[in-house]
């Protein structure tokens, strides 16, 4: 039986790049995107699944909906993020409340809602950015997503 990957925010960047390495390794994948479509990707492994991390209700119909298409999952790679902030010098209460509630809660439970499909020795990744190490990073702007891209 082929390994089964999640990929949140499937539809374009490095979430897309990653499903078509997946499936390139044949994996069958499950990608999110918030309107449920993702064109770039023909592949008959390939089963888009519709997903707002900013939506409780989102997060419980796409797991609802992962569920049907799979028994068990081998690796959950949490990949969508944002950063409306991301050329902002000043902390808005409005871009941090966005951030957190897609970046950090959005993820948390996404991935909680998948927990009793990912198998024991499966793997769970996030992906952060390198502007959440002090000793890297060397902007002063992005204060939400800097902060919440901490890992
Ligand atoms: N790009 C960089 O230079 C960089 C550097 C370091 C770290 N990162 C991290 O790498 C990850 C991917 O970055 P990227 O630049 O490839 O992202 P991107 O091109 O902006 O793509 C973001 C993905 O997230 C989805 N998305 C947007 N809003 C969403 C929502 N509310 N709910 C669920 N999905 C949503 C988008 O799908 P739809 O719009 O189709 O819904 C899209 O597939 C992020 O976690 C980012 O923080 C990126």
């Amino acid at each position: 039986m082929k390994n089964t990957a999640i990929i949140s925010g499937a539809s374009q960047g490095i979430g897309l790049a990653l499903a078509q390495k997946l499936l390139a390794e044949g994996y069958t994948v499950i990608g999110t995107s918030r309107n449920g479509k993702i064109d770039a990707i023909n592949n008959p492994n390939f089963h888009a699944v519709a997903l707002d991390l900013s939506s409780e209700e989102s997060i419980q119909k796409a797991s609802a909906e992962i569920f049907q298409k799979c028994d068990t999952v081998d690796m959950l790679i949490n990949n969508a993020g944002i950063g409306p902030d991301l050329n902002s010098l000043a902390p808005e209460r409005a871009t941090f409340d966005k951030t957190f509630a897609f970046n950090v809660m959005g993820t948390v439970f996404f991935t909680e809602a998948l927990l009793s499909k990912i198998k024991k020795e499966g793997k769970i990744i996030n992906v952060s950015s390198k502007m959440s190490s002090m000793g890297v990073c060397n902007t002063s702007g992005s204060t939400a997503y800097l902060i919440l891209r901490e890992s």
